[in-house]
């Protein structure tokens, strides 16, 4: 099988997408909130482009069943329930609950890949079980980084390198890697064994860090602490059955 990644989070090809599988990945923070949240007992996420549309699709469910997450310039959106730091996204707050996600890139990317295959959410919290997911599954990947407003991000790529690295290790199946995904590899090895450096280089961690939510890096950084890879089928990312 073939492992690539997106080094730009522009459209890919139809063609390509439906002969492949995905892994969508927005380490700060959008898919590290929906892998954390759904692991809290989260019932599902939908992610959705805009604000307007966040609200619209809230009013399609019943009352008390249904929250608001994400941001708008990295802050909290105004009548939203939750903003966009995993740490928000505790058990007594979302079990059981449905959440609109509207974030600047996460939510968006998945919109970018819907025809694959089957589309994974990645993140450090489950890079292990995406790396089992994805070579049992068996067919070519693409890992799709999403960016950092239409440009590379630091932090998702190096996440798509650990990715990779993880699934040279589990034995059973030919790996070949495209250019990209061996640069992706080469940059994780150069950060493995301090990640949360990754994000004090990064221009979106460095964002963070001036609105005062630096605490979440190191929430961020966490590896293998969640077993599950949330799936995104039909407009609604949940645990796989
Ligand atoms: C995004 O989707 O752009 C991010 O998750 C932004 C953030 O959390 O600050």
């Amino acid at each position: 099988m073939e492992i690539d990644l997106r080094l730009l989070p522009t459209s890919p090809d139809s063609g390509v997408l439906s002969t492949r599988s995905v892994v969508v990945l927005d380490i700060l923070r959008a898919t590290s909130v929906i892998v954390h949240a759904l692991a809290q007992g989260a019932k599902e996420f939908i992610p959705v482009r805009t604000v307007e549309e966040a609200f619209d699709v809230k009013r399609r469910f019943p009352l008390g069943t249904t929250f608001l997450g994400g941001e708008k310039d990295t802050r909290p959106i105004e009548g939203f329930d939750l903003g966009n730091s995993p740490r928000e996204y505790v058990a007594e707050k979302v079990r059981d609950k449905r959440i609109i996600l509207r974030t600047t890139n996460g939510s968006q990317a998945f919109h970018l890949v819907s025809s694959a295959r089957e589309v994974m959410v990645g993140s450090f919290f489950n890079v292990e079980a995406t790396a089992r997911r994805c070579m049992e599954f068996g067919i070519n990947l693409l890992i799709f980084p999403s960016g950092d407003e239409g440009t590379f991000s630091l932090e998702d790529t190096v996440c798509g390198g650990m990715i990779i690295d993880r699934m040279l290790k589990i034995k059973g199946k030919e790996v070949t890697l495209t250019d990209a995904s061996n640069a992706a590899l080469i940059l994780f090895k150069r950060f493995e064994n301090n990640l949360v450096e990754v994000f004090h280089l990064s221009h979106h961690g460095n964002k963070l860090i001036s609105l005062g939510r630096d605490e979440d890096l190191p929430y961020c950084a966490q590896t293998d602490t969640i077993s599950m890879v949330p799936i995104f089928k039909n407009g609604v990312i949940r645990l796989p059955d």
